[in-house]
């Protein structure tokens, strides 16, 4: 059982306990243990086929984990639907964008403001300031499908911010982009966690960036969890430099 007030799991957490997730044949993720505080930024890394989006799969209720538990702020959200664990204060994005190519910029951020449950008017506000927190107010009444990829993951972040979550759990959001770019995304995202409150988990490949922006971090490999810390410590423990220079 989870127990909040153990004196080192605050309630204001994100906390997935014993997960285990088997597909057909393959263990995705075994006896994995997280917490995501609000305030912070939490990387879950780890090579390829790690098991990073099955996490986030399981967390948001994509996914019904085969063992454990999860909860967010003292509620247990295990096994809820998507759209009750979002309105929990959950929010994501996806590896692979997923916006309404055929609606605004603004449309779709403010759909998914409204997607939580709230009213017309709070909706339209929550989406322009997930829209100016990203800088992207400009765009807002292009048509999504028309946007360049780079442009529509950011569009995917606002529409995670707009839900006003207290914690978001993004999947590569920089991918596809290039260097430069994702930089400059992972920097707009940097003082986000801190400034409204909330627990960002984040899933990139440039291992760099991850060090530099994260002041936690959480390494799996083959489902497993072969490590967590900060940068400093993540980065000295030796299964973890072996999964990547192996990989
Ligand atoms: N729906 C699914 N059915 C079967 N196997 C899956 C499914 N989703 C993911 N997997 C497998 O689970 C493992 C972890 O995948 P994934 O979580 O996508 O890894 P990562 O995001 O770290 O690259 C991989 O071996 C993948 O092929
Ligand atoms: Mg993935």
């Amino acid at each position: 059982m989870i127990s909040p007030a153990d004196g080192h799991t605050p309630l204001t957490a994100l906390v997935v306990q014993g997960i285990t997730m088997d597909f057909v044949g393959l263990r995705a993720l075994e006896n994995v243990n997280l917490t995501l505080r609000q305030g912070e930024i939490l990387g879950l890394i780890g090579p390829n086929g790690s098991g990073k989006t099955t996490m986030i799969n399981v967390i948001t209720g994509l996914l019904r984990p085969t063992a454990g538990r999860i909860q967010a702020d003292g509620a247990d959200i295990t096994g809820k639907p998507p759209h009750k664990i979002a309105q929990t204060g959950v929010a994501r994005t996806f590896q692979k964008v997923k916006l309404f190519r055929e609606l605004t910029v603004f449309e779709n951020v403010k759909v998914a403001a409204v997607s939580v449950g709230m009213p017309n008017r709070r909706a339209k506000e929550q989406a322009w300031v997930a829209l100016e927190e990203l800088g992207i107010e400009a765009w807002s009444g292009r048509i999504a499908g028309t946007l360049p990829y780079g442009h529509e993951r950011k569009v995917e972040v606002a529409r995670a911010l707009a839900m006003n979550p207290k914690f978001i759990l993004l999947d590569e959001p920089a991918a596809g982009m290039d260097e430069e770019e994702s930089a400059a995304l992972l920097q707009i995202l940097t003082p986000i966690p801190e400034k409204k409150n909330l627990g960002m988990l984040i899933v990139d490949h440039d291992m760099n960036l991850i060090m530099r922006l994260c002041n936690r971090l959480h390494v799996l490999n083959y489902g497993k969890t072969i490590g967590e810390g900060t940068p400093e410590e993540v980065r000295r423990i030796p299964e973890v430099v072996e999964a990547y220079l192996g990989s």
